[in-house]
């Protein structure tokens, strides 16, 4: 297939286009550089031997994204493009919504204009808002999201399913991810934040290699077996192979669908801490500290729909991601 792909350059995107390109799909990418580097399209190209189409365009900017159109006939889009920063997103709540949301409906507008019908987007767990029960399964309810960014991803899923309910013959597939964390095994792709990271992995990756002192875990009095927080933890090369699975959702009859991508197995914050030590026999400091307003107590995913409908097995496991995450982080300056 020929797929656009918003946002290619940045974490989860660049090893999706890694995942297509290996696959053997024609890729082109748009992205803004906001929050990732040019440089990845060369490392694509390192990886894979195929150096995708790169243009810098902000996916909300019409008149760039419609040159891309007008120059490419896709058939499917993977909309990955967006702002993700939680703290941010309650800072400056209207930067979130216009961004996330205008660039989504310019896509979409485009994607109309053009007759490209098909469309996969990155959306996430925390649409769950608190969850009633673990595992969480694609028809609990959603709602109920505790910052601008989640309820950003939770409207786009809403505007995707009055798009698709109001032109026939369009397709949408929303994959919900769990916490992708990781790197590329070849230590060429991987994440590694400008500032001060807010997950957990980026920040334990620093401080495994000496950039910064300690992990403060938020809170150890959750009803949790440890008392951490519970969260499941997917490699982002399993992710990215989730994508290209996904695509085979456009063949369904559905106009929307929904998918888990997670590895259904939830991991508290001191066993993700011990299977880091192992992984890479080193000691991380922490300290316990208050809890984090916002988190949650557990949330892990059941993955049996994708695995059934699409084939979805990870295949790493979060020693694998552990070790990939320290490797890639001590190659960073
Ligand atoms: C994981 C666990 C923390 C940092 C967020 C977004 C979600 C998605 C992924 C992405 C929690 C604990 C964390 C630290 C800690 N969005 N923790 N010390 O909050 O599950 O999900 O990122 O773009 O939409 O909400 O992920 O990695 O921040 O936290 O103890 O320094 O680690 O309390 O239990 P989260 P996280």
């Amino acid at each position: 297939m020929k797929l656009l792909v918003t946002g290619g350059t940045g974490f989860i995107g660049s090893h999706t286009v890694v995942a297509l390109i290996e696959a053997g799909h024609e890729v082109v990418i748009v992205d803004n550089l906001v929050n990732s580097q040019r440089n990845v399209v060369t490392k694509i190209k390192r990886i894979t031997g195929v150096k995708p189409l790169f243009y810098k365009v902000d996916v909300a900017h019409e008149k760039g994204l419609r040159k891309v159109f007008s120059e490419h006939k896709f058939d499917a889009v993977i909309h990955f493009a967006g702002l993700k920063a939680v703290d941010e997103s309650v800072e400056k709540p209207l930067m979130y919504y216009r961004n996330n949301l205008d660039s989504t409906i310019t896509l979409l507008e485009l994607m109309r204009e053009f007759g490209v019908k098909n469309i996969l987007f990155s959306s996430s767990a925390t649409v769950y808002g608190t969850p009633k029960r673990v595992p969480l399964k694609e028809e609990d309810p959603i709602g109920g999201t505790t910052n601008p960014y989640g309820t950003t991803k939770l409207f786009i899923e809403q505007i995707l399913m009055d798009f698709v309910a109001a032109n026939p013959g369009f397709k949408a597939v929303s994959l919900r991810y769990f916490n992708p964390i990781g790197a590329h095994p070849s230590k060429l792709l991987g994440e590694s934040p400008s500032d001060i990271p807010n997950n957990i992995m980026p920040y334990i990756s620093r401080v495994a290699n000496g950039k910064l002192s300690h992990l403060n875990v938020f809170g150890d009095d959750y009803e949790t077996p440890d008392g951490t927080g519970i969260r499941d933890y997917v490699h982002v090369m399993d992710l990215a192979y989730g994508h290209l699975l996904a695509l085979k959702a456009f063949e369904f009859d559905h106009a929307y669908n929904v998918y888990n991508l997670g590895t259904g197995k939830g991991t508290s914050v001191l066993e993700l801490v011990h299977l880091y030590e192992k992984a890479n026999r080193l000691k991380i400091p922490y300290v316990i500290g208050p809890r984090r307003s916002g988190d949650i107590a557990e949330s892990f995913a059941d993955i049996s729909k994708a695995k059934t409908e699409l084939g979805f097995v990870p295949q790493y496991t979060v020693k694998d991601a552990c070790r990939h995450a320290y490797l890639f982080e001590k190659k960073q300056k």
